[in-house]
C-alpha cells in the first residue's frame, strides 16, 4: 500500500494498546496470528498481561474499580490518532460497553479489561474517566507485564483478549513486506448441553 493509504493509515491504530475487537458485543475472545512473511527487523508484536497488572493494584484502586462500566468505541482510538468521523459514521460506529474488571471463569482470576477503544467510564465526567483509563493503561504496560514477541516465519501466536492487551511495533513498511494472517473467535460461551430425554 502507498504510504498514505486510507487503510494503511487506518491500520496504524494497531500500534496503540488495545484488545481485539473490544468495540463490539460479543468482543473477541482467543486471537491467532501466524506468521508468513516476516521483516528483517522490527515489527514485534507485544503482549501486556492484564491480570499480573490486576493484581499489582493496591486494595484502595480494586475497590474504587468494582463494578465500573466502559464504553469503548473504534472511532475513539482512531481519532486519537487524528481520523475524523462524520455523525453518521459515528453512529454506525456507536460501540460497545463492559465491566472494567473481568473474571477469567476457569481460573477466577481478575483482569483489567481496558484498551486504546475505551472512550470513557459510564456515569463519571468525561475528562475524569480518560484520567483514570490512562492511568490504568500506563500501570498495566510496565515492563514487568509485557512480553515482546519477535516473529519468525511459520510462528503461530495465541492470546486471550479477555486477559491481555497487545500492539504492533513499527517496522520500514515501504522497504518490507510483513504478512501475517489473524482469526479471531468471538467471545461468547458454549450453547448449554441440553438433556435429552425419552
Ligand atoms: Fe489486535
Amino acid at each position: 500500500m502507498k504510504s498514505d493509504d486510507r487503510r494503511r493509515m487506518y491500520g496504524l491504530g494497531n500500534r496503540l494498546w488495545h484488545t481485539d475487537a473490544s468495540f463490539q458485543d460479543p468482543p473477541g475472545r482467543y486471537s491467532m496470528l501466524s506468521a508468513r512473511i516476516v521483516p528483517p527487523v522490527g515489527a514485534e508484536t507485544e503482549f501486556a498481561d492484564m491480570r499480573a497488572a490486576y493484581d499489582a493494584l493496591s486494595a484502595e484502586m480494586k475497590a474504587q474499580l468494582e463494578g465500573l462500566r466502559v464504553h469503548h468505541s473504534i472511532a475513539h482510538s482512531r481519532q486519537t490518532l487524528g481520523f475524523e468521523f462524520s455523525k453518521d459514521e459515528q453512529e454506525i460506529l456507536k460501540g460497545a460497553i463492559h465491566p472494567l474488571i473481568r473474571t477469567i471463569p476457569r481460573s477466577q482470576r481478575r483482569s483489567l479489561y481496558i484498551a486504546s477503544h475505551a472512550s470513557r467510564i459510564i456515569d463519571w465526567p468525561v475528562p475524569e474517566g480518560r484520567l483514570l483509563l490512562r492511568d490504568l493503561t500506563e500501570h498495566a504496560t510496565q515492563p514487568e507485564f509485557v512480553y515482546r514477541h519477535s516473529w519468525r516465519v511459520g510462528d503461530l501466536v495465541i492470546w486471550d483478549n479477555r486477559a491481555t492487551m497487545h500492539r504492533a511495533r513499527s517496522f520500514d513498511d515501504a522497504t518490507y513486506r510483513r504478512e501475517l494472517r489473524r482469526v479471531t473467535t468471538l467471545d461468547i460461551e458454549p450453547p448449554a448441553l441440553v438433556a435429552s430425554g425419552s
